[in-house]
């Protein structure tokens, strides 16, 4: 009989999915997928990541990368705070690793974004070394295995989570192993919705298929509640340009641009007004659409006001208009995805 190690390599070796990064996996190509698919689907990163790889094709050439070209690449991806963190890691790989990624998870984890989960991933996957990546499906999969009914969200429950699948890593072939149960949990052992226990080719040590309920693990953590914000977004008109402005940096979406908005609904009156006081004069103002954007820990509802403004009474300097023909080459996040279609 094969042991539960054995059937995990031999399931990858026979049923694992083809990825763009697993053909050749190299060190840099590892590094970027795994970035990149952190809070985000495979199909999805697939297109980013060939799309990347063309256009940064070694270390060198991203720490070289402009900022701007980099982010382009990212929009739509989201948490830009990665793609920031590849560029800082890419430059310091270059300063003081000679262009490329150290071998050890240790060395790896000193690296801008990358954790114990990347590292890992890295380290096994990339140099063979024998290495846990314990990411959520490692979680999902090693809690149901195990029938651990801990909390997998405390220190405590990740310890034990890690101690699993450390016990159980080959000797040989860490990296394969380590995808073989991404990709169980990706495919078979599903997050939402029933897993397909039936054809887990590890069923047979499943404690939790064995109880019945594999659903009852990982045990739930009480749900976190997302905050409601409500916000106001200006298309801010003068004759063929828009207004543009910058986040601050440092907190969500820092340091990128966006459409003037304003905390709190703003009715019609309010809008005109925030923006006289701002020296503008309005000249015609209508209402645009409602969005809704949902961040991992924050829901901004957006109503918003498109004004034009007279032409004499703007361009301060430092205000950023744009031409609206130009509006496609600058990095735009998501959440205001309804309104550049519409200016489209
Ligand atoms: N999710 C995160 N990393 C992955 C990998 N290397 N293979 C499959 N799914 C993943």
């Amino acid at each position: 009989m094969k042991t539960l190690s054995e059937k995990i390599l031999l399931y990858y070796r026979e049923h694992r999915r083809v990825l763009p990064w697993r053909e050749n996996p190299l060190p840099y190509f590892v590094w970027i997928s795994e970035i990149m698919l952190q809070q985000t689907r495979v199909e999805t990163v697939i297109p980013y990541f060939e799309r990347f790889i063309r256009t940064f094709p070694t270390i060198e050439a991203l720490a070289n990368a402009d900022e701007e070209i980099l982010l382009k690449l990212w929009e739509g991806l989201g948490y830009y705070s990665r793609a920031r963190n590849l560029h800082r890691a890419a430059a310091i790989l270059v300063e003081q690793y000679e262009g490329k990624l150290p071998d050890s998870k240790k060395e790896l984890m000193k690296l801008p974004g990358i954790g114990a989960y990347t590292a890992g991933a890295i380290a096994s996957i990339s140099f063979g070394k024998r290495e846990t990546a314990v990411d959520g499906n490692l979680i999902r999969v090693g809690s149901r295995l195990s029938a651990y009914s801990g909390s997998t969200s405390s220190a405590e429950g990740k310890r034990v989570m890690d101690d699993f699948w450390q016990h159980l890593l080959p000797e040989q072939n860490a990296g394969d192993f380590n995808q073989a149960i991404m990709d169980i949990g990706a495919t078979v052992c599903l997050p939402n919705g029933e897993p397909l226990c039936s054809f887990c080719p590890i069923n047979e040590f499943c404690k939790a298929y064995a109880q019945g309920n594999p659903t009852d693990y990982p045990t739930k953590k009480e749900k976190k509640t997302r905050r409601i914000e409500n916000k106001t977004v200006f298309i801010l008109r003068c004759e063929n340009r828009l207004l543009l402005e910058k986040r601050a940096e440092g907190g969500l979406l820092g340091g990128l641009l966006q459409f003037p908005m304003c905390d709190g609904h703003l009715s019609e009156q309010e809008a005109l007004d925030y923006w006289r006081a701002k020296s503008f004069v309005p000249i015609r103002i209508h209402e645009n659409v409602q969005a809704k954007h949902i961040f991992s820990h924050i829901e901004w509802r957006m109503i918003s006001w498109e004004i034009v403004v007279d032409p004499f009474i703007v361009m301060e300097d430092g205000d950023l208009w744009i031409d609206c023909a130009k509006l496609d080459q600058i990095t735009l996040p998501t959440a205001f995805r309804a309104w550049r279609k519409q200016i489209k």
